[in-house]
C-alpha cells in the first residue's frame, strides 16, 4: 500500500484577513492524517475512515482533490481505496481538511508515478479549498505541505519557537464555508469592517518581529488580541472565549481561535511547566484539551 501523511496546523496570528491577502502566521503541528492507497475490485473510489467504507461523494474534499487530479493526470477512477487514518480532529481549525487533501494528493502522486512537485501539489491543494469553500488562501495546504512556520500568502520561512501548544477542543465543529461566507457578508453591509481585517494585518507584521526574537511573551499578548479581533468579526463563540481565558488564567503566554472559528479549537501557547495546569483548566470548562508542538515536518511520502 502507498502512504502519504501530512500535517495539521494552527494560526498564531490572521486566519480570515489572509483571504483579503492580509498577513498570516501559521505553523504545522504535530497531529496528522495519513493516507493510504490500496488497490481493490470497487467500480468506483472508496475510501475507509475508522473502519467505516465511505463513498468519496461523502466527502467534498477528497471529492474535488480526485476530480481535479483527474482532470490534470492519466488516473483511473476505480480500482482504488483510500484507507485514512488521522489524529486530527476533524472541522476543528486544525486544518485537518488541508491534511487530508496534502496527503491523498501525495499519496496518489507516489501510486501512479505522478512525480507531483511539493510547490504544485501545495497549489492544487489550494484549488480544492477554494472549489470547496468558495474562498481560501493557501495558507492551510502550505503549511501542510511544507510543515514548519510561515508568514503567507508570501511564503516567508519563519524561525520556529520553542513552545508548547495546548489545544482546547469546544467539541463543537465549525463549517469553513459558512464562517468564510459571514465575514464577505459582513465587509459588504459595513465599510469599516476592512479596518478590523487591516488591523489584523497590521497586528500580525508586529508579531513577526517576536518570532525573530524568539520572544514568545509579546508573541502571546498579540494573539489574545488577535482573538478580540476577531470575536469583532463575528467568528467566536462563548465556548471559545471560555476556554482562552481558561488557558489564561491557567499561565498561558497567550491564547486565540484558531483556523474559521465558530466553534473548533483555541490554541494557547506556554511553557512545559505550565502545560497540566492549563489542560485541567481547560477540561473543567467543558473542553478537550491536546498538547501539541510546532513541527517542521511536512508532508512525507
Ligand atoms: C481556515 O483554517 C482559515 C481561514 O482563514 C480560511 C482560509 O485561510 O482559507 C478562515
Amino acid at each position: 500500500m502507498t502512504q502519504a501523511s501530512a500535517p495539521g496546523k494552527v494560526y498564531f496570528f490572521g486566519e480570515h484577513a489572509v483571504v483579503y491577502g492580509k498577513p498570516a502566521i501559521a505553523c504545522a503541528i504535530d497531529l496528522r492524517t495519513n493516507v493510504g492507497v490500496k488497490s481493490s475490485r470497487d467500480d468506483s473510489v472508496y475510501f475507509v475512515s475508522n473502519r467505516k467504507k465511505i463513498h468519496i461523494q461523502r466527502s467534498p474534499y477528497i471529492h474535488e482533490t480526485l476530480k481535479i487530479l483527474s482532470e490534470n493526470y492519466d488516473i483511473p477512477l476505480s480500482g482504488f481505496r483510500l484507507i485514512i487514518k488521522s489524529t486530527l480532529p476533524k472541522a476543528s481549525g486544525l486544518g485537518s481538511s488541508a491534511a487530508l487533501v496534502i496527503a491523498t494528493i501525495g499519496a496518489i502522486s507516489e501510486e501512479f508515478g505522478l512525480n507531483i512537485s511539493r510547490e504544485h501539489i501545495a497549489s492544487i491543494g489550494h484549488e480544492v479549498e477554494k472549489n470547496v469553500q468558495g474562498r481560501a488562501s493557501p495558507t492551510d495546504t502550505y503549511i501542510s505541505t511544507f510543515g514548519g512556520v510561515y508568514r503567507m500568502p508570501d511564503k516567508v520561512r519563519l524561525p520556529t519557537p520553542q513552545l508548547t501548544f495546548v489545544i482546547g477542543d469546544t467539541k463543537t465543529s465549525s463549517s469553513t464555508k459558512e464562517l468564510v461566507e459571514h465575514v464577505a457578508n459582513l465587509r459588504q453591509r459595513y465599510g469599516f469592517v476592512d479596518n478590523i481585517i487591516n488591523a489584523i494585518g497590521e497586528l500580525c507584521r508586529e508579531g513577526e518581529r517576536y518570532f525573530v526574537k524568539g520572544d514568545v511573551e509579546r508573541i502571546g499578548e498579540l494573539m489574545l488580541m488577535n482573538h478580540s479581533l476577531l470575536e469583532v468579526l463575528g467568528v467566536g463563540s462563548r465556548k471559545l472565549r471560555k476556554l482562552v481565558d481558561a488557558a489564561m488564567e491557567g499561565g498561558a503566554y497567550g491564547a486565540k481561535l484558531t483556523g474559521a472559528g465558530g466553534g473548533g479549537c483555541i490554541i494557547s501557547i506556554t511553557c512545559e511547566d505550565r502545560v497540566d495546569e492549563i489542560s485541567d483548566r481547560i477540561k473543567r470548562c467543558g473542553g478537550r484539551a491536546y498538547v501539541v508542538h510546532p513541527t517542521d515536518e511536512g508532508l512525507v511520502l
